[in-house]
């Protein structure tokens, strides 16, 4: 059986991964693998270097070209059968497997030709013209002398019943391009005419796809700056008591691609909770304005092909692996998450009496001049809540659920305008505070943060008026509390005048 060059492209590179941070993924993968002794996941201190060179020998026209560097063993000999050779996972390394032998990032034995789909020209319209591209591996296992320098072009290897595997290079010659005189072994994949444009679009691509947990995190750069997992707002973080189960979840945006299960082992990511959906796990876990991680055991070994969900057989009722994760997430961390994004959001009593009060500020003092140039709500990062119902087709999103809410409301109170800011949380014990920074800015705690909120509407009202006139009051006569008490008093008597 002969693998073709257009299976190899289609089938095996492009047609797998669901984005380009995920293929960039296993390139990096590979290298941190071979860079760490088998069977421990050890991350710290191994170094993998992207770099993305806007000249390149062996790209057309001398343009740019993307570089995944490890420092690792380098490819053996057994390695370069492995690599060049075999498809999927010989059944030699499936009994070492069992003896737990192996880093558990080695899963389906394809991982590498993620690499074609990240050449733009892999993804030619042509098919003749996407085979015809491809990537070139370096590789040495000594600390210093000739490279291993392999073309991996698809249609080449198809014509020649297989590829060129023993050509070997000076460290000096032109090929190597940046990594001209490179010291030690190492591997290194050089995919010419890459899909992205500038190192900032790599960071994009994979950001959310790096470990989170510091123990887990490798040494990463790109174009030789430093980079990390982005930061979570507001984190919650829960282990259990066996340490093996771990969530660290923080309130999230439709940017920051919700709550992913993860492995314990390695802290990569595994399978999108967002994706996994409702009728798997329980409510709110795969909200998207959730954001974060989930730890569980072994979950490399059962993730999808696409290398975004879980393999269904893992995942039904009678696997007990997964009911132990599901008891957890159902016991432990569902009610943690929940209590994680009703602080956050704008809905609720509060909200609500906030917006009847805006009302009663409107009909007293009328409408504030400046409404149109109220900044308009962000998407998803606000109080305009999103819910997609995770079985839609992802191309269409669904539309925003009302109440559209803006982050911002302007009123007047008497003569002067105010905006009223509600999307960020204040104490529990403070509803409405002058902002620091703009003296007509009130911020109103009205996601779910504030205590004090009175039962009853008519009380509520009274109580989120008064609060939104003592807090101006207090920042316009800072030095007298009584002063302050008679502004608010004042404002509020005009409510009364007919
Ligand atoms: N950077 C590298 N350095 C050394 N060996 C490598 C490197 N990249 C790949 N290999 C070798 O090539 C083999 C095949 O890699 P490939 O990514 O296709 O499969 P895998 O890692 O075994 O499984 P998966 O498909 O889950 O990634 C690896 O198992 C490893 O032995
Ligand atoms: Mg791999």
């Amino acid at each position: 059986m002969v693998v073709t060059a257009d299976h190899m492209v289609d089938g095996l590179g492009v047609g797998l991964y669901e984005n380009v941070g995920q293929r960039v993924l296993e390139l990096m993968r590979n290298g941190l693998a071979a860079s760490m002794p088998p069977g421990v996941w050890t991350p710290n201190g191994v170094k993998i270097e992207l770099m993305l060179i806007p000249h390149h020998p062996l790209s057309p026209k001398n343009g740019p070209a993307l570089i995944v560097l490890d420092h690792g063993s380098g490819l053996t000999d057994p390695m370069v059968e492995r690599y060049f050779y075999w498809l999927g996972t010989p059944i030699r390394e499936l009994r070492e497997r069992e003896k737990g032998i192996q880093n558990g990032v080695s899963q389906k034995g394809i991982g590498r030709l993620a690499a074609l789909a990240l050449n733009e020209n892999c993804l030619h319209e042509d098919r003749l013209v996407r085979i015809r591209n491809g990537y070139y591996l370096f590789s040495r296992t000594a600390a210093s002398g000739e490279i291993r320098f392999v073309p991996v072009i698809p249609e080449k290897a198809e014509m020649n019943g297989g590829f060129e595997t023993e050509r070997f290079i000076s460290p000096t010659s032109t090929e190597m391009g940046p990594l001209k005189d490179i010291k030690g072994s190492f591997t290194a994949i050089v995919v010419p005419s890459p899909v992205f444009k500038t190192a900032d679009e790599i960071y994009e691509a994979i950001k959310w796809l790096l470990p989170r947990e510091q123990d887990k995190m490798f040494d990463l750069t790109i174009n030789g700056k430093p980079v990390g997992p982005p930061p979570l707002e507001k984190t919650l973080t829960l282990t259990s008591k066996d340490g093996r189960y771990r969530a660290r979840l923080g309130a999230g945006n439709d940017k920051s691609e919700g709550i992913w299960l993860c492995d314990e082992e390695n802290g990569f990511r595994v399978a999108s909770c967002n994706k996994l959906g409702k009728s798997i796990l329980p409510d709110p876990l795969w909200f998207p304005e959730l954001s974060g991680d989930i730890f569980a055991p072994k979950l490399l070994a059962h993730q999808n092909t696409a290398r975004s969900s879980l393999n269904k057989e893992y995942t039904r009722q009678s696997n007990k692996e997964w009911s132990k994760l599901k008891m957890w997430l159902i016991t432990e961390v569902a009610p943690a998450a929940r209590k994680l994004i009703e602080r956050d959001s704008i809905s609720g009593d509060a909200a609500q009496a906030l917006d009847e009060v805006v009302e009663m500020f409107k009909g007293r003092f009328g409408e504030p001049d400046d409404m149109e140039e109220q900044p308009l709500p962000r998407k998803g990062s606000g109080g305009e809540r999103r819910r997609p119902d995770p079985d839609a087709p992802k191309a269409e999103p669904a539309p925003y659920t009302k109440p559209q809410y803006r982050r911002y409301v302007s009123i007047k109170v008497g003569e002067e305008t105010y905006i009223l800011y509600r999307g960020q949380s204040l104490e529990a014990h403070t509803f409405a505070r002058v902002s620091d920074n703009n003296p007509n800015q009130v911020i109103v705690n009205v996601r779910g943060a504030y205590c004090a909120l009175p039962k009853g509407k008519e009380a509520r009202r009274e109580h989120v008026l008064m609060q939104i006139l003592f807090a101006i009051g207090s920042h316009k006569f800072e030095r007298s509390p009584y002063r302050a008490t008679i502004f608010a008093n004042q404002m509020r008597a005009e409510f009364l005048k007919k």
